[in-house]
Order: structure tokens, then C-alpha cells, then sequence
């Protein structure tokens, strides 16, 4: 992976790099070029001002013309041969009087002097400006320059014109130094870029690499596995989701673990017992006047079993959704006495103080009367079992605004802080060496699953050795013969 990935910040860093290159390369060749073409133009200027200066003093010598051949003195002659060979150009001489004349060997079609632009700027010169003009001999390609001054005579009369003609298109420039900048240049980044490659590949894939290592060995079974978490970054941001994943994941497993065991040890007891005094009956160690008793016990281990495969079902049902709410309007008061009565039995044998803060007329709350009498018998359930003899029950119901508060409390032994946040999970038990008849961790579960059905909360308040108070909110509802007369508000 790591490969991978070096390799292409390095084919990006490598094209990016190259294009760069070649492209400012390009540029500065192109400058180069249109400095130099720049550059020959003037020197060009200064010859043909040269020229004509030459002119202009040859005239002054009273050369003059003959007929219709000027007369070119030898300095001129001299001068035009010399400009010809060092710059390769053509040169002419155009006369005030319209005549062209072909200097040495340059010569002039009758054709090229006669097109409308040649003679337009032939004509501009000959009234005294200089020109400078691109691809007047050949319009097409445009490749060369022409560069014209006006010749004057010594009165200061423009006499004709010096025309220089030069093909820039084998203009000569020496691009060796651009080309080795460029090279240089280029070269500098590239292993700058590798360099960058480098560092940011192996930065970049060092915690992918970790994090592919430690979710593989997450996925063989290594459950303990983890990601260090460096940095603040996205990738920092992955290895702290996937840390916290594993330890839920973990913490599920774990749960389902105890869960197997803390089920079949509750199967098993009840069974063993069942099957033993059964066995006794059969093959007469337990006399059957003395089988009584003994029957009563199987009784009692049977219902355990039942209430412990219904714990199951009734989990197993919720959680997959499957069971409609049925709501109605009931008093919450009168469940909550109702809730208490069913444990009586339970409550004289451990000499329990029952506290009931619960008013006289009804408090109405909407939400499935069965499903919230079984959350008051699983808490007050729970509260019972883990209560000391003589110890303290309270139950309270109370309105507030919308909704209405149910709370169990006891003066039990609490729950420990760091069990706080798990005593909903399901199998979860905070007192791991509690056993037999103490019940499966299912009941808090069931308990906050029907609450979240109803889109109600639970909420525990609980401290080590200072009891425990389990808080839920129900849905308020208005008195029947009230609900009608405002009925039109509740619809909203
Ligand atoms: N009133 C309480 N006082 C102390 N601990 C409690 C109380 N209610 C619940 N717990 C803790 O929460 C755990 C989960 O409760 P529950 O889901 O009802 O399972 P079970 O009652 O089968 O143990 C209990 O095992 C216990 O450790
Ligand atoms: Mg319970």
C-alpha cells in the first residue's frame, strides 16, 4: 500500500513538475525570441539610417543623379554589401521619382513593388515617417520585417527611401542557457517533489497501514485489537471511530457471552432440581405423603423457567418490532398501587417500608397500560430483590407541563458509577456474582425498550451504598369529558 501510494503523489508530483517546466520553458524561449527579433530590428534601424545618411552626404558631395541611374558612390556601395552579408537581408533603394533600383544582386519583382501595401508604405517613408512593418512580402506566411527610413538630400528634401527586408523565420537565437535553466530548474523540483513524496507516502500510509492491521486482526477474533490515535486529522478521526466500534463491539460480545453462560446456569439449576426430586418421587425415596412440599418446589422452579423464556420472547419481540402499542387513557396511580399490591407476599418477607407519594384522584397519562405495568413490576422487581431486610420502597407520580413523572426509588445497596451507563444493555449485570434466582439482565432492558417504543425516556440517579432511583416520563393526558372540550387545541 504504501507503494501505491508513494507511487502516485510521485507520478503527480513528477507531471506536475514536468508540465511546469516545459510550460514556463516554452515562455521563456518565446521571450527570448521576441528580445532578440526586437533587438535586430533596431540594430537594422541604425544600418538603414546609416545608409541614408551615407546618401545624404554623398548628395551633399554633389553627386546628384544621371538621367534616370543614380549615381552610388563607392561608400555607399561599401556600406549596403556589408549591411547584406552580416545581417542576410535584402536591401533596396527606392527614388523620389518612382523608379526602384535593385542594389548589387537584390533584386525586385515588378510584382512585389507594385502591391497595394508595399507601395502604401513605400509611400509613407517618401513623405518623410520610418516604418516598420511585418510581412509585407509575403502577407501569407508573415515571416519577414521591413524597415524603412526616409533618405533626404543635404537641402533636407526627402529624396527616396532605404527598405530592408530580413526573414525573421531563421532568426537565430541561442536558447542553449534557457534550455539548461529549465533543465536545471526542473531537475531541482523533481527530487524536491520526490523528496515531498516521501515524506507525505510514508506519513499518509503509516496509520493506514495500522489501521488495516488492526481492523484484520479485529476481524480474526482479536477483539482487544486497537488503533493509537496520533493527531487531530481525518485519518486520527477514522482510528477513533474504529477504536470506539471495537469496544462497543467488544463490549456486545462480552455481554453475549455472559449472557450464554448466566442463561444455561439458569436453565441448568432449575432443571437439575426439577429432574432430582422428580427422579425421588419415581423410585420412592420421597414417600408420596411427603411428596407435597417437594411438588410445590418444582412448581415454583417451572414458573422460573417460564418467566425467564417470556423475558426472552418478550426482548426478542420488542427488539425486532413487531409488537404494536395498544395506547389508552389509564390513571398511572392506580397501576402503581396495583404494581405494589402484586409483590405483597415479597414485601412482608423482607419487612420492607413501602413509601406510595401518589395523590388521590387520578393522574391520566396515555401510552399501553400492560407495557407500562410490566415496567413498573421490572423496576420494582429489581428494587425488592437488591433491597436489605427492613430496608425502604418509594414510588411517586407527578405532573410536569406535558409529561408525566414516574419514579421507583430505593435505600438498596445503588450501583457503582462505572456500571451507570450499562444497566440498560441487555444481559447486563453489575453484580457479576449474583446467581441463582437473581434474575438474567433482561429486566432494565425490556424496561427501556418499551419506554423508547413510546418515545419516552428512563433516567437513573444511583451511587454506591446510596440506593438507587429509576426515573421515567409517560405522555400526560387530559380527562376524558376535559379532553372534549378543548379538543380543538389537542388536535393541534
Ligand atoms: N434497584 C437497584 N439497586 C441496585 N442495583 C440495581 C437496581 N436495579 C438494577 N440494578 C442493577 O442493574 C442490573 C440490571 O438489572 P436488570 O436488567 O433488571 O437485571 P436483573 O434484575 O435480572 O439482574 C442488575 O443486575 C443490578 O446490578
Ligand atoms: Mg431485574
Amino acid at each position: 500500500m504504501r507503494n501505491r501510494l508513494f507511487w502516485r503523489l510521485f507520478a503527480a508530483f513528477t507531471a506536475t513538475i514536468l508540465l511546469t517546466v516545459a510550460v514556463s520553458a516554452f515562455a521563456m524561449v518565446a521571450m527570448v525570441r521576441a528580445e532578440r527579433q526586437d533587438a535586430l530590428e533596431s540594430e537594422l534601424t541604425v544600418q538603414a539610417r546609416d545608409i541614408a545618411l551615407l546618401l545624404r552626404q554623398q548628395d551633399a558631395q554633389n553627386y546628384g543623379f544621371f538621367g534616370r541611374e543614380p549615381y552610388l558612390g563607392a561608400a555607399v556601395k561599401q556600406k549596403i554589401v556589408s549591411v547584406r552579408e552580416e545581417y542576410n537581408c535584402t536591401v533596396w533603394l527606392a527614388y523620389a521619382n518612382g523608379v526602384a533600383y535593385a542594389v548589387e544582386s537584390d533584386t525586385v519583382s515588378a510584382e512585389q513593388l507594385r502591391s497595394d501595401a508595399m507601395l502604401e508604405q513605400l509611400y509613407r517613408v517618401l513623405s518623410g515617417a520610418e516604418i516598420h512593418v511585418r510581412g509585407l512580402l509575403d502577407p501569407e506566411t508573415a515571416s519577414t520585417v521591413t524597415i524603412g527610413v526616409p533618405w533626404l538630400s543635404s537641402a533636407g528634401r526627402v529624396q527616396g527611401a532605404v527598405m530592408l527586408h530580413i526573414s525573421v523565420a531563421d532568426l537565430k537565437v541561442d536558447y542553449s542557457d534557457t534550455i539548461r535553466n529549465a533543465l536545471i530548474s526542473g531537475a531541482l523540483s523533481l527530487a524536491l517533489g520526490t523528496f515531498l513524496s516521501l515524506i507525505i507516502a510514508s506519513s499518509q500510509s503509516k496509520p493506514l497501514r495500522r489501521i488495516t492491521t488492526a481492523v484484520t486482526q479485529f476481524a480474526q477474533g482479536n477483539l482487544a485489537s486497537r488503533i493509537p490515535v496520533q493527531g487531530k486529522g481525518e485519518i486520527a478521526a477514522l482510528a477513533q471511530s474504529f477504536n470506539t466500534m471495537a469496544e462497543d463491539l467488544s463490549r456486545l460480545e462480552e455481554s453475549r457471552r455472559s449472557f450464554v453462560a448466566s442463561v444455561s446456569h439458569e436453565l441448568r439449576s432449575p432443571l437439575t432440581c426439577i429432574r432430582g426430586y422428580i427422579e425421588g418421587m419415581q423410585d420412592g425415596t420421597i414417600p408420596p405423603e411427603e411428596q407435597g412440599p417437594y411438588l410445590e418446589i418444582v412448581l415454583q422452579e417451572t414458573n422460573r423457567l417460564t418467566a425467564l423464556v417470556n423475558d426472552l420472547l418478550d426482548l426478542s419481540r420488542i427488539e425486532s418490532g413487531k409488537v404494536a402499542l395498544k395506547p389508552e387513557v389509564f390513571d398511572i396511580n392506580e397501576l402503581a398501587r396495583l404494581s405494589v399490591i402484586k409483590f405483597e407476599r415479597r414485601i412482608e418477607e423482607k419487612n420492607l417500608n413501602v413509601e406510595v407519594h401518589l395523590r388521590e384522584e387520578p393522574l391520566l397519562v396515555r401510552a399501553d397500560r400492560d407495557r407500562i405495568a410490566q415496567v413498573l413490576t421490572n423496576l420494582i422487581d429489581n428494587a425488592i430483590k437488591f433491597l436489605p431486610e427492613g430496608g425502604l420502597l418509594a414510588l411517586s407520580a407527578r405532573e410536569a407541563g406535558r409529561e408525566c413523572l414516574v419514579s421507583v426509588r430505593d435505600n438498596g445497596p445503588g450501583i457503582a458509577q462505572e456500571d451507570l451507563p450499562y444497566i440498560f444493555d441487555r444481559f447486563y449485570k453489575a453484580d457479576k456474582a449474583h446467581t441463582s434466582g437473581m434474575g438474567t439482565g433482561l429486566g432494565l432492558s425490556i424496561v427501556k425498550k418499551i419506554l423508547e417504543q413510546h418515545g419516552q425516556d428512563i433516567r437513573v440517579s444511583s451511587s454506591k451504598g446510596g440506593g438507587a432511583e429509576f426515573t421515567f416520563t409517560l405522555e400526560a393526558a387530559q380527562a376524558p369529558e376535559k379532553r372534549k372540550e378543548e379538543s380543538p387545541n389537542e388536535s393541534l
